[in-house]
């Protein structure tokens, strides 16, 4: 079998969790980073967990002339996941072109090289910002795509554009659009799991530096929402399930016949209030969160989750963990840090 899988942004949060999954299932990844928003010491704690040295090439992937010797060194992928890219909504609006050239960047130069090397299998990290602020709270693959809230959204939604439009006119390109929803957790080794470089823009990494001493109280962004307690809802996601949904998106994609591109929810299926997060950490971990309601946070959709039928009946996927799980996995992977 043919089991070389390319992961741009291979040592980041999803990235490096995919890569264990990878190698569990038996592909070989190959993992191209630049460090801008991960650590070195990542690609040490992975190779610990899968007892094994994973390939890796330290690369800008919008640099295409570095990105071509990496796939004529291996000009036998099976695929290429794409994570490569900067996800923070706030930073976004501050630094649009930053975000469009860096994401639409490194997705162009990856499609045009899987052309030239007719690779077939392309998976791609989108999200669910694509659905914007939904008129129904569980969407589905048929919820209508809105106008973005940041350029940041505005990346995933063009990104996704520009992928079905190559698959369209592609002789081989195949593509499965993953929409997350809120990965949250680490690693049950607690050796590796998110690792936000300067002030946590996430809800999950706030609070457990909260927790940790490292940042004084946790501030709620809005308590007036219409919600059950007045908080945001969102589906918060186990980092090892989403990560599995990756390998699954590879096995299947890998036995279509051409053109395919088709997108899938990522997520529980359960909404979750910011209080149902913060009581059950205090719960599962026998811990007190020292926290503030504070103003809205502008651009937040008030409630969304995922419904995922689809993920369950084409990718055979489905969620293993729980949020008691995750958020004990978040907090044994915090404490691993240094203050
Ligand atoms: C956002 C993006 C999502 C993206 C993700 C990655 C939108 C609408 N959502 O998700 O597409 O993939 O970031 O970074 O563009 N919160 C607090 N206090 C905090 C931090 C967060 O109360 O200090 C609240 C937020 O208001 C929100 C919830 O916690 O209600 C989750 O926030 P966050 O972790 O930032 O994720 P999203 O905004 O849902």
């Amino acid at each position: 079998m043919n089991n070389k899988i390319l992961v741009t942004g291979g040592a980041g949060y999803i990235g490096s969790h995919t890569v264990v999954e990878l190698i569990d299932n038996g592909y070989l990844p190959i993992i191209v980073d630049d460090f801008r928003n991960s650590n070195p010491l990542v690609l040490d704690k992975l190779n610990e967990i899968v007892g094994q040295t994973v390939p890796f090439y330290n690369i800008d992937c919008t640099d295409k002339k570095k990105m071509d010797k990496v796939f004529a060194e291996h000009p036998d992928l099976m695929g290429v996941i794409h994570f490569a890219a900067y996800k923070a909504v706030g930073e976004s609006v501050e630094k649009p072109l930053m975000y469009y050239q860096n994401n639409l960047g490194s997705l162009m130069v990856v499609l045009e090289l899987m052309e030239a090397y007719k690779i077939s299998n392309l998976v791609f990290s989108s999200s669910c910002t694509v659905y914007g602020e939904p008129k129904v709270v569980e969407v589905s693959e048929q919820t209508p795509i809105q106008e973005a809230t940041s350029p940041y959204g505005d990346t995933k939604i063009v990104s996704e554009k520009i992928i079905t439009n190559t698959v369209n006119a592609s002789a081989q390109l195949k593509a499965t659009l993953l929409r997350y929803f809120n990965p949250i957790g680490a690693h049950p080794s607690a050796k590796i799991g998110e690792l936000p470089n300067g002030v946590p823009n996430n809800l999950l990494p706030y609070l457990t530096q909260t927790v940790n001493g490292i940042r004084e109280v946790l501030t709620v962004f809005g308590g007036d929402y219409n919600t059950k307690d007045g908080t945001c809802i969102r589906d918060y996601i186990h980092v090892v399930d989403l990560a599995k949904a990756h390998v699954k998106a590879l096995n299947w994609l890998d036995n279509q016949k051409l053109p395919v591109v088709e997108s899938f929810n990522i997520g529980t299926e359960k909404g979750n209030t910011i209080m149902d997060v913060i009581k059950t950490f205090e719960k599962v971990n026998n811990l007190k969160v020292n926290y503030k309601i504070g103003e809205r946070r502008e651009g937040d959709v008030e409630q969304i989750y995922a419904n995922t039928q689809k993920a369950k009946e084409v990718l055979n996927w489905s969620c293993e963990y729980s949020l008691d799980d995750a958020l004990k996995h978040q907090w044994a992977w915090e404490k691993t840090l240094k203050k």
